[in-house]
């Protein structure tokens, strides 16, 4: 035994398998030290600015204007002229020939465009590289295809562009939103008023030099940048046929405050707070994967993340065994290290709201599970949360936390599960872990959910239709309903 002990080591079999790290150059991308509007084509400078840093280590990169009224004002202008001028009525098949290009520059351009947006929001570049980035191109490629067909998509109705879009996106998907709300509206002959969220504007700006290579007409896209005050002057702007907006519940019944009676079109995507169901005779470690994709992936911070565990009563134990196991296996830290799994929260504020929120769990008597690891000292971080033990009336089981927080709930029956699932305000999306298809067809028919994964969890296609009931908004984004926003028919 000894003699094969000593024969182990001398072959140098590595004894230690932790990762060495693998950190992703950022010199592909290069940050101005200021940006202005991008209005008619040209940049605009802004009177006052920001800062807008890395979550990772709170890094200045770059001063963001704060878009006034006034430069609203010129961003809509802009956009109205380039409608009036011929981009509502060019052909489809040229306004596609632009979606295109702007998807082919996307592909092209991905890795500048990953390690841009996984600096400036601070989620993984494994995440940013393989889904938010191929997503963006994917969208633009499918309403390219849509561009020319809208005769086909609504056959007798007469579709027409709606006109100008004011679209106001969030922090936790930049490019990803903004080519949710874009390419659609540019397919359909509108033109566009963006704003990206204030944390993260950089991939937006990024973009605009897309919209240069892809020789868009001047004025089709104009991105405006600043926190909800630049928001508000959209929302309130005489010349914006149609808002969009994703973002918080509070700040979308706002915004439906405002629109109401002045005949604007309106989509709201807000919050969530879904029920992922895991029944008996599910596959347990496949499940442990999607509850994990589910409420992790991209640090918590998603409308749809699976953030109600329910597991049937006589899984629980082994279910939550297996999956506290997995969890200490994540690994949390750099978000430009390609090995990271969980990155960084993306702002003090959001940190704080999970802070508190958990510190909520604790208090109301809710049980707490973290793997042991070391959080970097300087940034934004808040380690990967299970909380056991947890009552529906819990603020942990009831209010979105936007976090790496996870409350497990307990069934016995599948009508116990279904009714605590739809137990919410909310009603973007839900997951269901079976092996029997007739119950997963049952669960999916009676939950109160826009979206309903059987056996997988958060995935995306541009093909597919996304969107909430009750306080997660109406109103679809992709697939064929995703044009429906941005049209006008003869009804
Ligand atoms: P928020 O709703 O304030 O921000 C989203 C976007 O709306 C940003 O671009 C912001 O500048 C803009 N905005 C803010 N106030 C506005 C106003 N009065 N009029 C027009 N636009 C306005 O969300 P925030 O404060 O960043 O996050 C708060 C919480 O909202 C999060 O903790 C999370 O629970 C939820 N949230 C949900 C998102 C989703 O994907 N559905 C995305 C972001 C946040
Ligand atoms: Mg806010």
């Amino acid at each position: 035994m000894a003699e094969l002990d000593k024969t182990q080591r001398d072959v140098g079999v590595p004894g230690d398998w932790t990762y060495a790290s693998a950190p992703e150059s950022r010199d592909i991308v290069h940050i101005e030290d200021r940006y202005g509007y991008f209005v008619g084509g040209k940049w605009l400078e802004p009177s006052e600015t920001y800062e807008t840093i890395a979550p990772r280590d709170e890094e200045p990169l770059a001063a963001i204007g704060q878009a006034t009224a006034e430069d609203v004002g010129r961003a809509v202008a802009a956009a109205r002229g380039a409608y009036a001028d011929g981009w509502s009525a060019l052909p489809g098949s040229e306004r596609a020939k632009y979606l295109f290009r702007i998807a082919r520059l996307l592909q092209e351009r991905s890795r500048e465009f990953a390690v841009l947006e996984s600096l400036n929001g601070g989620k993984p570049i494994k995440e940013s590289r393989d889904v938010d980035i191929p997503l963006a191109a994917a969208h633009f490629f499918y309403y390219a295809g849509w561009a020319d067909k809208l005769e086909y998509a609504f056959p007798n109705r007469r579709p027409r562009p709606v006109g100008v879009a004011g679209q106001i996106i969030p922090w936790n998907f930049p490019l990803l939103m903004l080519a949710w709300k874009v390419a659609p509206a540019l397919a359909c002959g509108n033109t566009v008023i963006l704003k990206p969220a204030e944390t993260t504007p950089l991939t937006a700006l990024l973009f605009c030099d897309v919209l240069r290579q892809a020789e868009l007409p001047p004025g089709v896209v104009n991105i405006v940048t600043g926190d909800g005050r630049t928001g508000a002057a959209i929302v309130e702007s005489e010349d914006v046929d149609k808002i969009a907006f994703t973002g918080s519940t509070e700040v979308g019944k706002e915004i439906q405050r405002r629109l109401a009676g002045s005949g604007k079109r309106l989509t709201l995507e807000l919050g969530g707070k879904a029920a992922n169901i895991v029944f008996d005779d599910a596959a347990l470690d496949q499940a442990v994967e999607g509850i994990v994709n589910g409420i992790y992936f991209n640090q918590g911070h998603v409308c749809c993340a699976g953030s109600r565990l329910f597991v049937q009563e006589s899984i629980y134990e082994p279910l939550v065994a297996k999956l506290e196991r997995r969890l200490t296996t994540l690994r949390v830290g750099d978000p430009l290290d390609k090995n990271t799994d969980v990155g960084a929260i993306n702002s003090a504020a959001q940190l704080e709201k999970i802070q508190e929120l958990v510190a909520s769990g604790k208090e109301e008597g809710a049980e707490i599970f973290q793997p042991p690891c070391v959080l970097p000292e300087k940034g934004y971080w808040f380690a990967p949360t299970v909380f056991t033990n947890v009552a529906q009336s819990y603020r942990i089981a009831q209010e979105e936390i936007f976090g790496p927080v996870l409350s497990v709930l307990t069934f016995r029956t599948p009508e116990e599960a279904l009714e605590k699932a739809n137990n919410t305000p909310y009603g973007l999306s839900a997951g269901v872990w079976t092996e029997k298809g007739s119950r997963i067809l049952w669960m999916a028919q009676r939950l109160r959910a826009g979206v309903v994964w059987a056996n997988t969890y958060n995935r995306f296609d541009p093909g597919s239709p996304f969107g909430g009931y009750k306080e997660s908004g109406f109103g679809r984004e992709g697939g064929r309903h995703g044009l429906e926003p941005y049209l006008r028919f003869d009804e």
